[in-house]
Order: C-alpha cells, then sequence, then structure tokens
C-alpha cells in the first residue's frame, strides 16, 4: 500500500501504542520484529531463479529482502481482506472539488474509479505500450490491457506479485521482477503509471540532497522511457503537516523496512527537469476511507487469518491499519496524485 506513516500524537481510545520500534535492519538478524513464523519475516527462500537483478552499488531504496517482507506474507492474507483486484493502494473515492455527502460507493468501485484515472491521465486510448512501476498484483495492467492497451509491463520487487501476475496469462501482460533502477525496456513507452511505489524509493535518514538525487534520477529515468508527448500518472503517500525532525522519528520501518515518504515539494523539484505538472491533488481523505474498509474486511476475516496465518499477523495488520487510518484522518500525511507530462 505504499507506507502510511504513524500518527502525529496519540490517537484517543486505549490500545493504541504510538510506539515506533527502531530502524529495521533486515541484513541483522536482530531485525526480526515480528515472527512471521517459520521463515520468518515472511520472506521466502532465495531462489536463484527467481530473483531480481540487483541494482550495482545496491538499493537505492527498499532491497527485494525488504518489500518482501511486508509483501510476500502470502496472496491468499491479502485476499482475505483486499478488493477482488488485490489493490494495495488507496482508492478514489470522489474527486477533490466535489463537496455533499460521499457516494456510496464500495471499495470495489472506487478502486476501479482510481485505475481508470491513471489510465485516463496518461490518455490510455492513444497508448499501445504502458509501463506501471510497483504493479503490485497487476490490476493496472488488466485493465490497460481491457481499455486496448497491447502491451503492459510491470515492474515489481516481490516475488509472490510476480508469480500472481505471470500465472495469469493475460494476454500482452509482462510482469518484471526488478527494480526500476535496473530497468530497460524493449522501446519506447507510450504511458506510465506508478501507484504506491514512490514511497519505497528512499531509505529513512537519508540527507536531503540525497533524496532529491535519486527522485530526480526516477524522473530522468522515466522520461528516457517515455515517448514524445507521453505521461506519467504519479500517486504515492506524502508526508503532510509534519517537519523532518518529526518524520524522521515517525517514520514505520517496523512495517516497511528501509522506506520512507516524500515530501509534495520533493516530487515538484525532482520532476521539474523532466516534466511539467499539469494536474496534482491532495487526498488523505482517498486512504482514510480506503483503510477503514481495509480493516473492516480485515475484522470480518479474523477467523480465518488467524487459522491460517497466526494471530500475530492479524494483530499487527489490525494495529498498523488502525495507526494509518489515524495518521491520515489528522493530516500527518497525505495521499498525492500528480499526472505529468513529458517535456521536451
Ligand atoms: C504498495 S504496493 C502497490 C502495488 C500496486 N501499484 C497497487 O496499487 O496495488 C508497492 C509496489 O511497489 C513495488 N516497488 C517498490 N520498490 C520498487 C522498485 N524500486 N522498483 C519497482 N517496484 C518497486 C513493490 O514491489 C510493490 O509492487
Amino acid at each position: 500500500m505504499g507506507c502510511p506513516a504513524a500518527a502525529r500524537r496519540p490517537p484517543p481510545g486505549p490500545g493504541l501504542d504510538l510506539h515506533m520500534a527502531g530502524h529495521c535492519d533486515l541484513r541483522t538478524p536482530h531485525c526480526v520484529f515480528l515472527d512471521f513464523g517459520p521463515g520468518s519475516c515472511g520472506m521466502s527462500s532465495t531462489n536463484p531463479d527467481n530473483t531480481p537483478a540487483r541494482p550495482e552499488g545496491g538499493y537505492a531504496g527498499a532491497s527485494d529482502e525488504a518489500i518482501a517482507f511486508h509483501y510476500d506474507v502470502g496472496t491468499d492474507f491479502y485476499r482475505l481482506w483486499l478488493d477482488p483486484r488485490l489493490i494495495y493502494s488507496a482508492a478514489r473515492w470522489r474527486g477533490p472539488l466535489d463537496r455533499g455527502p460521499m457516494p456510496r460507493v464500495s471499495l470495489e468501485t472506487a478502486q476501479l474509479a482510481k485505475l481508470d484515472f491513471h489510465l485516463d491521465a496518461v490518455r490510455v486510448e492513444e497508448c499501445k505500450t504502458l509501463l506501471d512501476v510497483g504493479c503490485g498484483w497487476g490490476a493496472v495492467l488488466k485493465r490497460a490491457l481491457e481499455r486496448g492497451v497491447e502491451r503492459a509491463t510491470g515492474l515489481t520487487l516481490s516475488r509472490d506479485q510476480a508469480q500472481h501476475v505471470r500465472s495469469q496469462d493475460w494476454p500482452g501482460a509482462d510482469v518484471r521482477l526488478e527494480s526500476y533502477e535496473v530497468f530497460t525496456p524493449d522501446g519506447p513507452i507510450d504511458g506510465i503509471i506508478s501507484i504506491g511505489a514512490f514511497e519505497h524509493f528512499v531509505r529513512p535518514g537519508y540527507e536531503p540532497a540525497h533524496r532529491q538525487g535519486i527522485y530526480r534520477s526516477f524522473f530522468e529515468r522515466c522520461h528516457g522511457w517515455l515517448r514524445k508527448g507521453g505521461a506519467l500518472s504519479l500517486q504515492s503517500i506524502c508526508w503532510g503537516y509534519v517537519d523532518r525532525a518529526y518524520a524522521a522519528k515517525a517514520v514505520p520501518t517496523y512495517v516497511f523496512p528501509d522506506s520512507d515518504l516524500p515530501w509534495p515539494n520533493e516530487v515538484f523539484e525532482a520532476a521539474n527537469p523532466f516534466f511539467d505538472v499539469v494536474y496534482a491533488e491532495s487526498r488523505a481523505e482517498d486512504y482514510a476511507l480506503t483503510l477503514r474498509a481495509w480493516l473492516k474486511a480485515l475484522r470480518a476475516q479474523k477467523a480465518e487469518i488467524v487459522a491460517g496465518h497466526g494471530e500475530k499477523i492479524f494483530d499487527h495488520y489490525e494495529k498498523y491499519l488502525r495507526r494509518c487510518t489515524y495518521a491520515f484522518e489528522n493530516n500527518t500525511v497525505t495521499l498525492m496524485r500528480f499526472v505529468m507530462s513529458r517535456r521536451g
């Protein structure tokens, strides 16, 4: 889901422990904050045939191991509480200027609206090829193919996700278990979408200039892959009304190791040499509502989750979803969508 941060101040009500676990370094044995059972950290054992090509000098942000810690808990687990398309990012419940009562739509409908928002933003009807950076379980790829794209390529660092997309056999879909840092397309790409991956591109503790360099290099790469006139639609959680000192303490590495959020101004500045930001929206409400829907579904499936995956996993996810809901409702974090047009 990208990484919603913890709350800025203690939420009301008992039982909500806001203590942040320290930085979780997966390379050291003491890192294992949660025991997910045999194998720990939820990580699959390394399979030489199914290992992402590592960037020279290492990953700038979350490594494939850090991603596995959160995402490779089992697709069956996520299936129990996500929508049927297995979308793990904020839905779009309504437009930012819409007022009045919230439309009574399901999570599934709001997720489809989100997919179509991004596909419309890159003018999908003009796209033969599309890239999804951080494709999760493939919902954007499938929808793009339904809407006429001939070749939809997805990048993920999660083995479970890659395996799931491959097993679907969607004609025209191509999933790659690799970082955007090492990706080379077969030809020009007509449109790029990235939802919920940007939150993994830098690690906590990096100096501002270092962060900017990484973000800038992401946009430079996208610019290089995109055809002239192409568009990039980016969705990311961003820090809200907090300063750097607060953010450094609040980043939830116990949930998403080696990952930190951008500030909106960092995104604008890093993209600026390569993209014209033609539209941006800040929609904390979109994530708060999505998290509430997930939480409701998770709780409804408690017995099955506990039976199949253990009580610790249930407790961990229940707590993290609660804390994240609070963070969005209090503007500690927000959910941003940026539509960008390639310069030059
Ligand atoms: C929160 S999930 C979002 C998945 C999907 N976009 C969705 O909305 O359901 C984050 C995704 O970003 C991917 N990711 C994180 N870092 C990445 C990187 N450096 N290169 C490519 N994908 C990355 C993860 O593997 C995962 O698929």
